[in-house]
């Protein structure tokens, strides 16, 4: 199966519609693996290859378009397994030369047996020329590898983005218009704070240096082509590698015996005004995937547990952690949670806010046992400059 972006470049990659778990990430919609292949009146260039599984897939669509034996280049953007899994496979069957940067070529090194291959090396400002088309090769380090390069068509206007603008759904239609744009935006939302939320600053360099491209489809690695919404993803990336805030109250938390519990819906409370919303998550009930995402434009969150061992419970422990790994920025709060004869689960999260550098609104609430009705108010109270820091940021947001 093959789809035409425009005549001669085709979209050549495969649909995984059952993966439900990306290196820990949940894609509830599951995914796909977009490869490209490009062909010019003097050569064939296929972008990116897929998952490993996926390889008779590949070859199919590639010999469907153009035959096996017409692929000139394999253009690999990325190392990562997910996009250069069946690359030794299409190498083979093929014939083709690698063409990639020297980082993606150490790497690819270290995963697969490249000893025979024929490696073209390029550079950020290289061009491949295809004949009447060409590619122009842009290395976008950290978004999100240090190998992360991007591909550009300028005959064409496409971009190849490999993994930045990509979104995990697996879908029939191809294209961001033949899908509902909500679901598209949430998962590039989710695709963006899960896999890249720890590369704002590099993201934002990249995105300066795509600035002056003109860009007519975005060709991203995962999920649907963007060709009629480039301006809606474009100004939700700007938003995002700011970790730009919204008038946005969190309560995320684990209970054991209801305190914790009781003290986070007092907090709700406390944090609910018009002009502010606010969202209350048990750990136990939602995927770290998911909370990953409501962070990106929180402005204020708390996080409670009570205290097990001498520490905090090990699900909002391994959301923390987390959520920690992809560094949020900008971001206010407190710890809150009971404990029985030593407090050390809030002290333990509120550890965490401080490796996060959260703004820490107050020290870490807690309640002895049970919480009382002062401490139930203090809970309200301290909800209230969740809201006061959450009315600070500006309304619109993406
Ligand atoms: Fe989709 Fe970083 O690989």
């Amino acid at each position: 199966m093959h789809v035409t972006l425009t005549e001669g470049i085709n979209w050549v990659g495969a649909i995984d519609w059952t993966i439900r778990d990306f290196h820990g990430y949940h894609t509830g919609r599951g995914s796909t693996y977009n490869a490209y292949l490009v062909q010019g009146t003097e050569k064939t260039a296929l972008i990116d290859t897929v998952k490993r599984t996926y390889t008779n897939s590949l070859l199919a669509n590639v010999d469907e378009v153009a035959g096996l034996g017409a692929v000139d280049y394999i253009v690999a953007n990325h190392a990562e397994p997910d996009h250069s899994g069946s690359l030794a496979a299409a190498i083979e069957a093929t014939g083709a030369t690698l063409v990639a940067n020297e980082k993606t070529v150490g790497i690819l090194a270290a995963y697969y047996d490249t000893s025979g291959w024929e490696i073209e090396v390029v550079a950020t400002g290289d061009s491949l020329d295809l004949g009447g088309r060409s590619l122009t090769f842009v290395q976008v380090p950290m978004v999100h590898w240090p190998d992360s390069m991007v591909s550009y068509c300028p005959e064409e206007k496409i971009l190849f983005s490999n993994d930045a603008f990509g979104q995990h759904i697996a879908s029939s239609g191809r294209f961001d218009d033949e899908n509902d744009l909500s679901v598209v935006m949430q998962e590039a939302k989710t695709y963006y704070a899960n896999i890249v939320m720890l590369y704002g600053r590099p993201i934002a360099k990249a995105l300066d240096a795509l600035g002056g491209l003109e860009i007519g489809t975005i060709a991203p690695a995962h999920g649907v082509v963007w060709r009629a919404h480039i301006p809606e993803i474009l100004d939700a990336y700007s938003n995002w590698v700011q970790c730009r805030a919204r008038p946005k109250v969190l309560v995320i938390y684990e209970s054991m015996w209801h305190s914790t519990d009781c003290m986070a819906h007092e907090i709700v409370k406390g944090a609910t005004r018009e002009g502010v919303e606010v969202k209350l998550f048990d750990v136990g009930g939602t995927h770290r995937t998911e909370l990953a995402t409501e962070m990106l434009d929180a402005a204020a969150v708390a996080f409670g547990s009570p205290t097990l061992n001498m520490t905090l419970m090990p699900d909002i422990a391994g959301v923390l952690t987390y959520i920690k790994g992809l560094a949020p920025k900008g971001k206010a709060g407190f710890a809150f949670g009971s404990y029985g004869w030593a407090p050390s689960g809030p002290k333990a999260v509120n550890e965490y806010l401080e490796a996060m550098d959260f703004d820490i609104l107050r020290e870490p609430l807690t309640a002895q046992w049970k919480p009382s009705e002062d401490v139930l108010a203090q809970c309200r109270e301290a909800g209230a400059l969740l809201a006061d820091r959450a009315q600070e940021a500006p309304q619109a947001g993406a």
